[in-house]
């Protein structure tokens, strides 16, 4: 893993902006594929990677988009739904095409169909080159709470009652906050080719530890990036307060920045 301990969120948002902008270029004129996530932690970076399309031209033209996850029962146009929630904080505001931002059908007649040809979807646009993760404040990634399988797939979940009252800061009460989700699984997301993860607080900080530190278990499902090659860990100090090498990743880094790899030495 790739960690990088910053100073805030809108630090962290250059780091996570410089991620998107590398994969754009190297996917090149046939476009990448991007795994979107919603809540608060990607805001910051959706907020920079708008400023950049509008002052420095970056451009997600060629690039189609497939979001983690999506309420059950709520319509796409409802304004707590996903779907939207993805366009109003960041796809409206960029040059990608509408159609081509993907997001599970929380209103499907057959939510469980409807789980198993998400992941045919993305398996058909070549897969995700980057996704983008937030980290829930018991460990899950997407709506993978804990238990669930290492290897699972797209499906339908139930959320737990810390991540109902997590969410329910969105909704005028905690009854209001849908009980199911349609998630990407735990091995699905690992499938993406690079991952890169974000999360600000010290409400986060026990599952940033576990991610980082922790032994892989279901019991803390964000333990699972530990097995994939290419992960970058974006965290604020109060999100890092609870690692026990914090110094030796902040060391590690600055030798990085300091000895840039020049492969024509190498
Ligand atoms: C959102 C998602 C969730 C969030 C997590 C953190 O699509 O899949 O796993 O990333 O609940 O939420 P925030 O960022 O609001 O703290």
């Amino acid at each position: 893993m790739e960690i990088h301990i910053v100073a805030d969120a809108e630090a962290g948002a250059q780091v996570v902006a410089d991620t998107f902008a590398r994969t754009l270029q190297e996917a090149g004129p046939s476009g990448a594929v991007l795994g979107l996530a919603t809540g608060s932690s990607p805001v910051p970076t959706y907020t920079e990677l708008i400023r950049r399309h509008r002052e420095e031209g970056l451009s997600f033209a060629d690039s189609r988009a497939f979001l983690l996850d999506e309420y059950v029962g709520l319509p796409a146009g409802h304004d707590q739904s996903y779907h939207r929630f993805i366009r109003e904080n960041f796809t409206e505001q960029i040059d990608i095409d509408d159609a081509a931002v993907v997001s599970p059908n929380g209103a499907a007649a057959d939510p469980i169909a409807e789980a198993a040809s998400y992941d045919r979807r993305i398996a058909e646009a070549g897969g995700v080159d980057l996704q983008i993760l937030g980290i829930g404040s018991n460990g899950h990634i997407a709506f993978n709470e804990p238990g669930s399988s290492l290897n699972s797939r797209t499906r339908v979940v139930g959320l737990t009652r810390s991540t109902i009252t997590d969410n329910s800061r969105y909704f005028d009460s905690p009854v209001d906050v849908p009980v199911r989700a349609l998630s990407q699984g735990l091995g699905t997301i690992l499938e993406a080719r690079r991952i890169v993860l974000t999360a600000t607080g010290a409400s986060k900080a026990a599952a940033v530890a576990q991610l980082i530190e922790g032994a892989i278990s279901s019991r803390w499902p964000a333990t699972v990036l530990q097995l994939h090659p290419d992960v970058v860990v974006v965290v604020d100090e109060a999100a890092a307060a609870e690692l026990q090498l914090a110094d030796d990743y902040r060391y590690a880094r600055r030798l990085e920045i300091e000895n840039p790899l020049d492969v024509t030495q190498v």
